[in-house]
């Protein structure tokens, strides 16, 4: 029966995927269509009309070009509890001869998705990959002359499509948004939650496209559109582009050199407006058939100093999100791919201005997918390469135990009770925090299996250097006056008042479970040698455990 199905699904996809399906009037969704909205003091992803954090993984590009290929994978990801994973769509697979699609792929992740219980994120591989068009279709390839290329200052054409061709806006537009109904269509109930446009976009190898038409464009006047945006910002933009503009006297109209100078960074301002306008539109036209929230993801500066070039110039970097978003006003979040060390502070950067996090490539590091539900609120964490981890990886036991309370910790992350404790370096023994009227005092230890980190991959060339060891980690809920729940492993604390009242803070119970659908499932009271006779709660080393904790006070 299930074959049946599978065949009637699949074989209508196929027939669908002749010609563009014809436009059909919007029809009501069976399902609240998924939505980023404020919710509280955060802003969290709402999924069939409730809050949901992607627990998630990314596929390895090439993965979802084979059914069979993926037939074990699927199995695999929900074994290791991810609740989303995000998949691709290659523009070359979907759009194999001009005005001819098929739909054949999409629709064996969304029916694989459904069937295992998972949510999915699709990559819309098309004009950039990683700052190439490496998945453009051939005959986009081959007619260089409707779709031209960047240049560098060599004068050496790219495999990169130059952000100011209009044919290639057209046409990857086109394509968008030929997927975004169909999937309008084959999906009434949401299993596709959100849409990354494009990956990595910008241009390396120079700072600026020296294309004929982007030479033109670099001599007219910067569009009003950009002018005025600055304009009524200006007391909001980011530092770094402050100092672009200011450098130059915050000119309000006059060419691109004349209002930003002739630097490497003035040339990226340049790539931002014309990279975020071209990729803003493609996701414009994909909303209007099918709204679902819509990013698109960074490659990083790498270290500092480093010049636009030298990391694709153009792409949504920390420094260039005030004119992403006058660029680019439909996409809901700006997202950055964090295989460098300073995962803290690359989060800390995409938080700024509003911007929701969501990390859709990282290495598998359950610390730091702690650190960003706890501290950011993050819509969702995703390692690259899911499936070559191993099922039983630490990220999976992380994924179980967080998957279960998201009911309880999206409502805590509203009204602001959820903090992350994360031990910075192996060196470092202790860390207090105040939270409900007490200080909570964590003492780092037990090692576990928390420190793994999944198999490195390189962005685009760059070798990452591995990240610090770091051992001890939790959440920190407070879900009532005197009652936490922690979630982590390997650190205990203890407690003490911080808020008038009696002197001493006591251990009232401490109860060890875990949460399913939200719903506490108890396990063992542990007030005795499982606490050191009550005087602190531990939580172990070798696997994430969750522990709902009472105090009171004495004295
Ligand atoms: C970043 C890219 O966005 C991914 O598609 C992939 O190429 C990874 N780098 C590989 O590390």
């Amino acid at each position: 029966m299930k074959r049946l199905i599978l065949f009637l699904f699949l074989a209508s996809s196929l027939a669908v995927a002749q010609t563009a399906p014809k436009p059909s009037p919007l029809s009501k969704p069976a399902t609240p269509i998924p939505v980023i909205k404020q919710n509280g003091a955060v802003k969290q992803m709402m999924v069939n009309g409730k809050p949901f954090i992607m627990l998630a993984g990314e596929l390895h590009n090439s993965s979802a070009s084979s059914i069979d290929y993926m037939k074990p994978v699927w199995k695999k990801l929900a074994a290791m509890n991810l609740n989303t994973v995000i998949g691709t769509v290659s523009w070359e697979l979907l759009e194999p001869q001009e005005g001819h699609f098929d739909f054949t792929l999409v629709d064996d992740q969304i029916q694989q998705a459904r069937a295992h219980n998972m949510r999915l994120v699709f990559i819309w591989f098309a004009t950039w990959k990683n700052a190439n068009a490496s998945y453009a279709p051939l005959w986009v390839k081959k007619d260089y002359k409707r779709f031209p290329r960047v240049q560098s200052k060599d004068g050496v054409a790219r495999e990169e499509l130059t952000p100011l061709g209009e044919q290639s806006l057209a046409a990857d537009s086109r394509a968008f948004r030929t997927l975004m109904r169909h999937i309008r269509t084959v999906d009434p109930q949401h299993t596709v939650i959100m849409m990354q446009v494009e990956n990595e976009t910008g241009k390396t190898g120079d700072s600026r496209d020296r294309s004929p038409l982007a030479e033109a464009a670099w001599n007219k006047p910067v569009p009003s559109e950009l002018m005025n945006y600055l304009s009524e910002n200006k007391t909001k933009l980011l530092p770094e582009l402050t100092g672009v503009w200011g450098a130059n006297g915050f000119k309000t109209s006059g060419t691109w050199p004349e209002v930003f100078g002739t630097d490497a960074y003035a040339d990226e301002v340049f790539m931002a407006w014309h990279v975020g306008r071209y990729v803003g539109k493609v996701a414009e036209v994909g909303k209007a058939e099918l709204p679902i929230p819509m990013y698109v993801n960074a490659w990083l500066v790498q270290h500092d100093g480093q010049l636009p070039g030298g990391y694709p110039s153009g792409g949504p970097v920390s420094r260039m999100h005030d004119i992403w978003r006058a660029a680019a006003p439909k996409l809901d979040l700006l997202a950055p791919d964090i295989y460098l060390a300073d995962f803290k502070g690359v989060c800390a950067s995409y938080t700024r201005s509003g911007n929701p996090l969501f990390i859709p490539e990282a290495r598998a590091s359950v610390p730091n997918l702690f650190w960003a539900i706890g501290n950011h609120a993050a819509l969702g964490y995703s390692p690259f390469g899911i499936e070559s981890l191993p099922e039983d990886t630490p990220l999976a036991a992380a994924y179980k135990a967080l998957g279960g309370m998201i009911p309880v910790l999206t409502k805590y992350q509203a009204e602001g009770k959820v903090v992350a404790v994360v031990q910075e370096t192996s060196d470092q023994r202790s860390q207090t925090i105040s939270i409900g009227g007490y200080r909570l005092n964590f003492s780092f230890g037990g090692g576990g299996r928390g420190a793994a980190v999944a198999a490195q991959p390189v962005t685009a060339g760059v070798t990452q250097p591995p990240s610090p060891p770091q051992h001890s980690f939790a959440l920190v809920i407070n879900t009532s006056p005197d009652q936490f729940v922690v979630v982590g492993q390997a650190l205990s604390l203890t407690a003490a008042p911080d808020s008038p009242g009696p002197k001493i803070a006591g251990f009232g119970s401490i109860d060890e479970g875990r949460y399913e659908k939200g719903v506490w499932i108890p396990g063992r009271r542990i007030n005795g040698d499982e606490s050191g006779g009550g005087n602190r709660a531990i939580l172990r080393g070798q696997s994430v455990v969750v522990l709902k904790i009472k105090l009171y006070r004495y004295e």
